[in-house]
């Protein structure tokens, strides 16, 4: 089947008209002339100088010098592919977004994995965590769950993420290491912001090197709400799993895959798709009552920590099938803007403050990106439902609006866009209470940094253990400074003596002297936590 030809669902039908395929008709410039000759510039006889007045040259060229646009910040490297995702169960009871009532009801979706570290040219499998971001085209607007690959993340606060990306990209005096955290400055953020320490278990675990982009979870990460008709509010965390399991490679097969094709799992998705192996991911959702917002020892708000699926289960709500490759990488992969702001009517956020730095950096970004406020009309990036406002103009606009008409409110039209209630569809935000001093301060329990990576560590089995001091060895190993080295197997006593004393061993610094520190979390609901889903290897 000609995949890019189908019209199957909304987005397919909008994009259409934007699908362009020469079908041998004549070449033009972009003015719609057409050309006699795409080989020779003009010149002033057989061996003269080129003549100012060759439009064709210029436009051509001129097109071409302007082709490349910025990488993105982080997760420049990724790949996407189009989709549908349906509901198994009506959600009407936690949530009113529209989508998520009615079982069977299908809604198209693009869904771009990434790596977050490496350049748009560096190799699929370094160990990195992925990104795992998916837009869904509802009728209420898009919905974008932007998500990785690992439950927790690096930091706690938006303020530490320009330090985390300028500490982990290569450094600046010599541009090096590509695409990997076996560096100085990487490890030493880690041993300085040590609430690191849970997500670098992972990401020295085999996660951080998944077997293919169709074999790996994705995690919302942060506490997000879900919210009914009647208003109530319960927190929720979004998970995808894999239908064909979590699965990982070993680290010398990624060494060697990466040698040989740095494009394994791109190639790997694009394939699969190619022949009608469809990649299918189970959306799940761990739910938790507005009443036991304090019921762990560690903050729901804190996005170095998980909910242990034993205590608050995943359940599953609908299925996500990858079944159309791209038309054109630039024009939808690399053009399509995620942003966790980007909610329908049903779901909103929490104040956790990683999250809340994110509501701005997206659109930020973007801006700048993607050249300017216009890039919504992409049309990768349109929701399927009608926009109507008051915004106009700035580069690259294409909508042509009409009437004279364009702010709120007004007596000479009758027909610009009005407001809509609650009811009505209109996205109203949830009336949390908030009260407080004006702070930088944190919760007390953020400070707690080893508990969880601790539990994380006893999970694992042996040969998943032997992985993670391998890594670390190896990622440390590679860094130059002894003090850091030392810093580093010293912080990591906290997780578990015996790993630490076997890194240090490794990379020959003193084995550390410090103690295991007690695991602070007294609840049941942490002590009672031994097991959290691992990679089966
Ligand atoms: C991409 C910022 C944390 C997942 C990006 C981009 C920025 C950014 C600026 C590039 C966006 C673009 O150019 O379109 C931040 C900040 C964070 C943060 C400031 C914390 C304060 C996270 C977390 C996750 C995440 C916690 C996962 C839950 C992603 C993904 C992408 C991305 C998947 C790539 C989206 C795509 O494929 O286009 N982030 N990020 N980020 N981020 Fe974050």
């Amino acid at each position: 089947m000609d995949q890019s030809k189908s019209n199957e669902n909304a987005k397919d039908q909008q994009l259409e008209p934007f699908r362009v395929d020469n079908d041998g008709t004549k070449m033009t410039t972009n003015q719609g002339l057409k050309v006699s000759n795409d080989e020779d510039s003009l010149k002033a006889g057989v061996r003269g100088p080129t003549l100012m007045e060759d439009f064709h040259f210029r436009e051509k060229m001129t097109h071409f010098d302007h082709e490349r646009i910025p990488e993105r910040v982080v997760h420049a490297r990724g790949f996407a592919a189009f989709g549908e995702f349906e509901l198994y169960e009506s959600m009407q009871e936690y949530t009113k977004a529209k989508f998520l009532q009615n079982p069977h009801k299908k809604t198209p979706v693009f869904v771009r994995f990434s790596t977050v570290v490496g350049s748009l040219g560096s190799m699929d499998t370094a160990r990195d965590v992925r990104g795992f971001a998916t837009k869904f085209y509802t009728e209420e607007g898009n919905y974008d769950l932007v998500g990785n690959n690992i439950p927790v993340f690096f930091i706690q606060d938006a303020m530490k993420f320009p330090d985390l990306i300028h500490a982990v990209k290569p450094e600046p005096h010599n541009d090096m290491p590509q695409a990997a955290s076996a560096h100085d400055t990487f490890w030493d953020f880690v041993a300085n912001n040590q609430e690191i320490a849970h997500m670098v278990m992972w990401v020295m675990s085999d996660r951080a090197i998944p077997r293919s982009f169709r074999m790996m979870e994705g995690f919302g990460v942060h506490t997000f709400r879900l919210i009914n008709d009647k208003g109530k509010s319960r927190f929720v965390k979004f998970h995808w799993k894999p239908v064909l399991g979590v699965h990982s490679l070993v680290w010398d097969e990624a060494q060697i895959i990466g040698g040989k094709d740095i494009d394994f799992h791109r190639r790997d998705l694009w394939e699969a798709i190619e022949i009608g192996d469809y990649p299918e991911f189970e959306l799940g959702v761990q739910i938790l009552e507005a009443e036991d917002e304090f019921k762990f020892d560690f903050d729901i708000l804190d996005a170095t920590k998980l909910w242990p699926e034993e205590l608050v289960p995943v359940r599953k709500i609908g299925k996500m099938t990858l079944n159309r490759n791209v038309d054109n990488v630039f024009a939808e992969t690399e053009q399509v803007a995620f942003h966790p702001g980007n909610v329908v009517p049903g779901i909103d956020f929490t104040n956790d403050p990683l999250l809340q730095g994110r509501l701005f950096s997206y659109l930020d970004t973007q801006l700048l990106r993607l050249g300017g406020p216009n890039f919504a009309e992409l049309p990768i990036n349109r929701p399927v439902c009608p926009i109507h406002n008051n915004q106009r103009n700035g580069f690259h606009r294409q909508t042509i609006n009409l009437g004279k008409v364009s702010y709120h409110k007004n007596s000479l039209a009758n027909n610009t866009p009005a407001t809509s209630t609650a009811k009505e569809g209109g996205y109203v935000h949830y009336e949390e209470k908030v009260e407080g001093r004006v702070t930088r301060a944190r919760s007390k329990s953020f400070d707690d940094h080893f508990s969880q990576a601790r539990l994380f560590w006893n999970s694992m089995s042996s040969p998943e253990k032997r992985h993670i001091i391998n890594a670390f060895s190896f990622e440390l190993g590679k860094v130059k400074s002894q003090s850091v080295r030392q810093q580093v197997v010293n912080m990591f006593v906290h997780v578990d003596k015996e790993m630490a004393t076997m890194i240090a061993d490794n990379v020959a610094v003193q084995r550390p002297t410090g103690e295991q520190s007690k695991v602070t979390a007294s609840s049941p609901a942490l002590s009672q936590a031994h097991t959290i889903s691992v990679p089966q290897t």
